[in-house]
């Protein structure tokens, strides 16, 4: 798979994608990322991405001409499978978008910034818009990253067996277990026996009823789309 990302300012996601997983999803050919600096593309000397909105009111806009720029000269070397722009009126990302986006061979991103991007770059480049949460940002940025790690972890061969992301939380609609660590034992503080214990099965139907009972506790809503 490969990402590709625009934004004003790439340098923020540099050293997100330069640690880790991320990283070494990267050297092993699972995933390339690849950041695009918008302002490359600008056609003004000064570099200048942005300009006042038409009708005036606060904040500058992204222009048209400068991601016209970006884009098509991406799209001439390669197709995308989906163009995203990150903006907090898009469709929420959840874990079933990030399931799905993992099957795509090549992803967009646009991150936003200032007040928006002029609308018709929406109308007409744009095929998925994606939101992280009810709250604004101050650009795409972290939301592009949140998006791309949560799809590159579920790329085949990225995680090993024992951090498989079929184990994550909300893989099945159910939150995961809790989990522990050495010293079995600690002030006090003991390890439930059952992990200690090697049964096997017994430890993996004590998992899945900690599961239920925390999904219940926490995000009850979520067992109704439980599969
Ligand atoms: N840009 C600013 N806020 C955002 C959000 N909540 N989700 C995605 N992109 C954003």
């Amino acid at each position: 798979m490969r990402i590709d990302i625009i934004s004003v300012v790439p340098k923020l996601m540099e050293s997100f994608f330069a640690h880790s997983i991320l990283k070494r999803g990267q050297e092993a050919g699972h995933v390339q990322v690849v950041l695009h600096d918008l302002r490359d593309y600008s056609i003004q000397k000064q570099k200048q991405v942005d300009d006042y909105a038409f009708g005036g009111g606060a904040g500058m806009v992204l222009g048209i001409e400068t991601i016209a720029r970006c884009i098509r000269q991406l799209q001439s070397e390669r197709s995308y499978d989906e163009i995203i722009y990150m903006t907090p009126d898009g469709e929420r990302f959840d874990q079933k978008i990030a399931n799905q986006l993992s099957l795509k061979g090549n992803l967009l991103m646009l991150c936003g910034h200032y007040k928006g991007i002029d609308e018709r770059v929406r109308e007409h480049f744009i095929t998925r818009e994606i939101s992280i949460g009810d709250y604004v940002l101050s650009g795409g940025e972290l939301a592009a990253a949140v998006c791309a790690d949560a799809i590159i972890r579920l790329l085949p061969g990225v995680l090993n067996d024992e951090t498989s992301a079929l184990t994550d939380s909300f893989q099945d609609n159910l939150l995961a277990p809790p989990v522990y660590t050495r010293p079995a034992e600690f002030e006090g503080m003991r390890v439930p026996d059952i992990l200690l214990s090697g049964h096997e099965a017994n430890i993996i139907e004590w998992r899945f009823e900690q599961s239920i009972a925390r999904t219940k506790a926490r995000r009850p809503d979520l067992l109704d789309n439980y599969q």
